[in-house]
């Protein structure tokens, strides 16, 4: 989608982290941003900073979880915004846990945020961009959907799954004129990266909010399949892990990933007063 100035993006979790970076980044774009998350005053303020320069914002406050009800949400969506040429998957949750301590909610929270949710918002969406010949969809994935984060399991796994389902789903609509990108963020200077409170991992670099906003416009204007916003270093060793599981794993001890993971798991395991099994 070359010009993407007076189209109409639906973004989800617009009300903090990365996400007001992206609403900010597409606004300055002159796309209509149709923001959602849970948080009312959250996204009230994003969408009053984005009117106040100018843009044009919408908010719906919604759990997205609640996947019986997206239908609803999506008439809801078309009825204030018309019809969607851009959805950006990007609410995401993480906990760390040894796999054995997630509880059956945990799993499914996560899971179904990360991963059925995007999953089911593209599927209602999509007909109207198919009809249209124009759209696009990004999803947010991570570093960890590249490589796998030990104590973060399920979040990696939801994030592997993002880029397996974009990767199929780009191929079915390779002549549609409907684009699908994934965006592999590493560590980011922002949202759930900052409330972890730990030190970038040995050989890796953090990102800012704006790099990744940057990289969600340049993905959809260029039609880009999958950008990881880490250097050539990092890319070079997820595809030497794609090889050579044993030599990814051994990297991942040595930059010092486990041990940082394990007392995150343990730190919130302890503020939720649960016991390691
Ligand atoms: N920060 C990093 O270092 C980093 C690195 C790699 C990838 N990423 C990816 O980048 C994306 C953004 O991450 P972030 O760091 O900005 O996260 P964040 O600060 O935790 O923000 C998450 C957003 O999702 C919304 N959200 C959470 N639960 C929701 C629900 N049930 N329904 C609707 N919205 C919900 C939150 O708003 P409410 O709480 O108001 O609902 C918030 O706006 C995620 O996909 C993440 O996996 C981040």
């Amino acid at each position: 989608m070359k010009t993407i100035a007076g189209k109409t993006a639906v973004l989800t979790g617009a009300s903090g982290g990365i996400g007001v970076f992206i609403a900010r980044a597409l606004a300055k774009e002159q796309v209509t941003v149709v923001t959602i998350s849970r948080s009312q005053e959250g996204l009230e303020q994003i969408c009053t900073e984005i009117e106040t320069e100018g843009g044009k914002a919408i908010s719906i406050p919604f759990d997205i979880r609640q996947l019986e009800e997206l239908p609803s949400l999506v008439q809801k969506i078309e009825q204030l915004a018309g019809p969607i040429d851009i959805l950006i998957n990007n609410a995401a949750i993480e906990k760390f846990r040894p796999f054995q301590n997630y509880a059956l909610e945990d799993i499914q929270s996560i899971l179904t945020l990360n991963l059925h949710a995007p999953m089911e918002l593209t599927r209602l969406l999509l007909p109207s961009m198919i009809e249209r010949k124009s759209g696009h969809i990004v999803n947010i994935s991570s570093g960890a959907g590249k490589k796998a984060a030990p104590f973060n399991s399920i979040y990696s796994a939801s994030k592997a799954g993002l880029i397996m389902w974009s990767e199929a789903i780009r191929q079915e609509l390779a002549n549609t004129n409907v684009g699908v990108s994934v965006i592999c963020p590493g560590c980011t200077n922002a949202g759930m990266f900052l409330a972890l409170d730990i030190s970038v991992p040995k050989g890796a670099s953090i990102a800012e909010p704006t790099q990744v906003a940057d990289v969600v416009i340049q993905a959809i204007k260029q039609n880009q399949k999958e950008v990881i916003l880490d250097g050539l270093a990092i890319k070079v060793f997820y595809a030497l892990s794609q090889l050579s599981p044993e030599f990814g794993d051994s990297m991942i001890q040595k930059a010092g990933v486990i041990e940082t993971n394990f007392n995150c798991a343990q730190k919130q395991m302890q503020a939720e007063n649960i016991v390691c099994n």
